[in-house]
């Protein structure tokens, strides 16, 4: 008897880990909704108890024990590979990085904002290819994530090339101009909260923070996807744009960054 108990409880467990582990991330690889919800909602909520730290914290834990310091690449790497291994994030991710990254060397900017920094991982791929003298501001409203991501940033030698601004998109842009002295900016990696991507691009046109030639580069225009900011980049005479398809971080589900050119 004790030995049916024993072989029931440790078949049970196996089961339990094979579905947690590889059965449910490989179903939901092709679903958005259900993707975020289980590795966004559940296993993190879940980790979260179980480890008694947080997503950010283990994340920076792999980056101090994998990556080399003052080396961004590495940084990226290890992120990328404690995505795909270990615990899904909300980062651009590898594949979409790439096109950030074409996007990033082909604007060669000098002034960039990048608004929704979560651990730094978007902010380092961009900073580790600014021309020298090139500034990068990041906002990110959430305290906790801001400090993790200074941890990242600074873990990737690149303190110098970027300011991290804790706050909200909504309150900062207007006092983009006289709290840091830009006079507009090149580049705009967008990727806060979706509903803000419309609302925070009519801002930066009212404060004047777009020139001729400027380019919005918005991420999960489909997933979890941007419709009505999509709508306006893609009819409005002051924009022209183009959608680069690939697919949400770390999964098989389609996603895209949208790359608008401002007209002035
Ligand atoms: C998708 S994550 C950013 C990922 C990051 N760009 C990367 O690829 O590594 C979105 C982040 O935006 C932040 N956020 C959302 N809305 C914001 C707002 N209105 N102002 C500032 N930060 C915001 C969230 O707290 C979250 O950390």
């Amino acid at each position: 008897m004790w030995l049916t108990l024993f072989y029931s409880c440790t078949g049970g467990a196996a089961l339990v880990y094979t579905l947690y582990r590889w059965v449910i991330p490989a179903a939901v690889q092709y679903h958005g909704g259900l993707a975020l919800m289980w590795h966004d909602v559940i296993v993190e909520r879940l980790l979260d108890t179980l480890t008694q730290s947080t997503r950010p914290q283990r994340l920076l834990g792999a980056v101090q024990k994998n990556a080399t310091r003052g080396d961004p690449r590495s940084v990226v790497r290890a992120i990328d590979h404690f995505c795909r291994h270990k615990e899904w994030a909300m980062n651009v991710g590898d594949e979409k990085g790439c096109i950030l990254d074409s996007v990033v060397s082909e604007v060669n900017p000098a002034a960039v904002l990048e608004l929704g920094t979560y651990c730094g991982y978007s902010t380092v791929r961009i900073a580790s290819l600014l021309p020298p003298h090139a500034k990068l501001i990041t906002l990110e409203f959430n305290p906790d994530f801001a400090a993790i991501a200074r941890q990242v940033i600074a873990w990737a030698g690149l303190e110098e090339k970027v300011q991290l601004v804790e706050g909200a998109s909504g309150d900062w842009i207007p006092k983009m101009k006289e709290q840091f002295g830009v006079k507009t900016f090149d580049l705009v990696f967008l990727d806060h909260w979706k509903d803000r991507y419309l609302p925070d691009t009519k801002l930066m046109e009212e404060c004047g923070l777009l020139r001729k030639g400027s380019v919005l580069l918005a991420d999960n225009v489909i997933c979890p996807g941007t419709p009505d900011y999509l709508e306006y980049v893609r009819s409005s005479p002051r924009y022209t744009s183009q959608y680069f398809k690939s697919h949400l971080e770390y999964t098989k589900v389609e996603d895209g960054l949208e790359k608008s050119v401002f007209l002035g």
